[in-house]
């Protein structure tokens, strides 16, 4: 608590530092730069469908789509995009061995990217749930039990993959146990000394991920089957706090609370209680929830919008992923 001895009205008057814009400006304690904002993109072969229903405005590119968007993004300021594959059923399998193919959607997107676009960051995510036939983040037994430790060998592979084909921050959103360690542990023998790792360490098992599940193509896939297991129950403050903190001793340079706007308190725990930047992921939930004010009113929304991000950043998060980011960075500009 902060020892706070007042004198009360009319010695305080809070308005005064609220009386114009100008002064509302100087005594403001939160920034918020297009760089401090990442871009998620989605994804898709040139045959399948770039719609997705629950989320309006976000759609599934193909490379070459995501090339010219990716220019027009380069005048906005946003270093970072995050890359999310849909990937076609028939490469799904039990094994997920599609995630480590170097001519996978996300390998042969990042080779483009990192020729035409060498200074952005592209953030890989690192799961199995795109690749698996019954859409879970990790290698499932005949019961459907999830096999952890055989599970985080096939990430790491994933992870050596993607950073032979360009990417500089890896981004394992799996929750398995181990895999921070063991993924720097690989990076580190296979050559990898600078590559990043961004974990998605307090990752809640939430409802608000549903509309990108469907982006991806993995929602009836998962069916009635839930996370349960390896993400954090939303009850739990002190277990993410504890996911976080031991992700940073495996070695994760940045990492992540997820989803966001609900979860503040755990963002504002977390920058107390570490040194490493934190970033917060405003879900795909999340985004479908407000984007829904575009229709009632463009600058209730957009006002909105801004405020989220706002919020996230007073919090104590350093970065934000956003599907608002590129609207939000054109905004600022
Ligand atoms: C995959 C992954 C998920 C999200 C990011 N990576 C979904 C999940 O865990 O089921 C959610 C992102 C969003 O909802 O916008 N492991």
């Amino acid at each position: 608590m902060i020892y706070f001895n007042s004198r009360g009205f009319p010695f305080h008057r809070g308005r005064r530092l609220r009386i114009n814009s100008s002064l509302r400006e100087m005594v403001s304690e939160t920034n918020l730069s297009p760089s401090d904002l990442v871009m998620p993109y989605f994804i898709r072969e040139d045959n399948d469908n770039p719609n997705i229903e629950m989320m309006p405005g976000i759609k599934r590119h193909t490379e070459t789509e995501l090339m010219e968007e990716l220019e027009s993004l380069k005048d906005l300021g946003i270093k970072a995009i995050s890359i999310f594959p849909k990937v076609n059923k028939k490469k799904k399998s039990n094994d997920a061995k599609e995630a480590f193919n170097e001519n996978n959607l996300v390998c042969k997107v990042l080779r483009k990217i990192t020729k035409k676009f060498p200074e952005l960051i592209v953030i890989c995510d690192v799961a199995l749930d795109a690749y698996t036939l019954n859409g879970h983040d990790g290698l499932t037994d005949s019961t459907e039990k999830i096999d952890n430790d055989s599970t985080i060998e096939v990430l790491s592979k994933m992870s050596v993959n993607f950073a032979e084909n360009g990417c500089r921050v890896v981004a394992p959103s799996d929750m398995m146990d181990g895999r921070i360690r063991s993924i720097r542990e690989r990076l580190e023998s296979r050559k990898f000394p600078d590559v990043c790792i961004l974990s998605y360490s307090s990752k809640f098992c939430s409802n608000f991920y549903s509309p990108f599940r469907d982006a991806l193509g993995s929602k009836n896939n998962l069916g009635s089957s839930d996370k349960k297991t390896y993400q954090i129950d939303f009850r739990n403050s002190n277990e993410a706090l504890k996911e976080s903190l031991e992700d940073i001793n495996e070695g994760a340079d940045i990492v992540m609370v997820k989803p966001a706007g609900y979860y503040l308190d755990i963002v504002k725990e977390l920058k107390t209680h570490s040194l490493v930047p934190i970033s917060a992921y405003q879900v795909s939930g999340e985004y479908a929830m407000i984007k829904k004010l575009q229709y009632d009113s463009i600058n209730v929304y957009k006002d909105t919008v801004i405020e989220s991000i706002y919020c996230i950043k007073r919090a104590g998060a350093d970065i934000v992923f956003s599907y608002f980011s590129k609207e939000v960075a054109e905004w600022l500009r």
